[in-house]
């Protein structure tokens, strides 16, 4: 059992390399905790995909968050007040997985649900169920890994059901050998990269692009969805997934979700591109870019760092 199972009562695991031992390596590709991975068997085995579903793919800390929100505004025609009062976790649940301890797992709330339905799933690309990727469409966002961990380092910071790492092993003994949840980042987004060239249903985009360019991603997002939204309401949409409105919206922050320990750090947090620039010493950045060198000698997969 995972402390992903267990109340808001939990305290913090104290010893990092104790709460490691509770990850599997799931299928021998991705690291998971182990209540991920029943669930992840319930949903091969039981969960049926519709015609219609929509799926925002990523690995953990690269604005999986940012895309569920804009993804929810776009299906709901731009307009704030369709999607007024409900959560955005369970407007789009996280499949394998829950936010809340008191909430059912996502795809418990799903099955309930008719077309389009639309949810969230940090699986790795191997992992994917078949009947996703034949009925879905899914779009995946990418960030760069050195801003994906230090977001990472925080969550590790704040949320109740992980244990707090210094960055120093954060970064060089968990993020780069790839072992949090969901690693390792580099075959995780090359992944998903490699089986976006050869299906038309997954959408790829770039955390710095939208950052740069938020307006044009949302209208290449509308278009991919099939929704064909007016100026207005794609300016609405644009709006509402600013940064500083995401973080200031009850709806969408998970303020309400006590366990992600806003006080130590907000879930919406800083929303920057280069904020790695602040944590990595000039050592860890060399390791760093031999690593990613490494990594993406096979792949044509470009990532912008600044
Ligand atoms: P930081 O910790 O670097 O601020 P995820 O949802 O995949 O866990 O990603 C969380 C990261 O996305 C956090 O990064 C968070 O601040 C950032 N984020 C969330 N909403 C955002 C927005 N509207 N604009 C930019 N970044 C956003």
């Amino acid at each position: 059992m995972s402390n992903l199972d267990r109340d808001n009562s939990l305290s913090k695991p104290t010893d990092w390399r104790e709460w490691l031992k509770d990850l599997v390596r799931y299928k021998d590709t991705t690291l998971i905790a182990s209540a991920l991975a029943e669930n992840l068997e319930t949903i091969y085995k039981e969960f049926t995909f519709l015609d219609g579903d929509i799926v925002v793919a990523s690995h953990p800390k690269s604005g999986t968050t940012w895309m569920q929100n804009i993804v929810s505004l776009v299906m709901n025609d731009g307009n704030p007040e369709k999607v007024q009062g409900q959560l955005l976790y369970l407007r789009v649940p996280w499949l394998e997985g829950k936010e809340d301890p008191e909430c059912d797992c996502g795809y418990k709330l799903l099955e309930a649900r008719s077309s389009p339905r639309l949810m969230k799933t940090h699986v790795y690309g191997p992992l994917v169920p078949r009947a996703m990727l034949d009925k879905a469409k899914i779009v995946y966002i990418v960030r760069n890994p050195k801003d994906v961990a230090v977001s990472y380092f925080h969550m590790h910071r704040a949320y109740q059901f992980l244990p707090y790492v210094p960055w120093d092993e954060f970064i060089t003994e968990l993020f780069l050998p790839g072992k949090l949840l969901y690693g390792p980042w580099h075959k995780h987004a090359i992944y998903w990269w490699e089986m976006s060239k050869s299906h038309s249903n997954i959408l790829f985009l770039h955390y710095e692009a939208l950052v740069k360019e938020l307006k044009a991603n949302v209208e290449k997002l509308a278009a991919f969805l099939g929704k064909k939204l007016t100026a207005d309401a794609i300016e609405k949409v644009v709006e509402e997934s600013f940064f500083t409105s995401m973080k200031a919206n009850k709806e969408v922050n998970y303020s309400q979700v006590s366990v992600m320990g806003h006080e130590i750090s907000p879930f919406i947090r800083k929303g920057k591109v280069g904020d790695w620039m602040n944590y990595f010493t000039t050592e860890q950045n060399r390791l760093f870019e031999q690593k990613f060198k490494a990594w993406m000698a096979q792949s044509d997969l470009q990532i912008d760092f600044v």
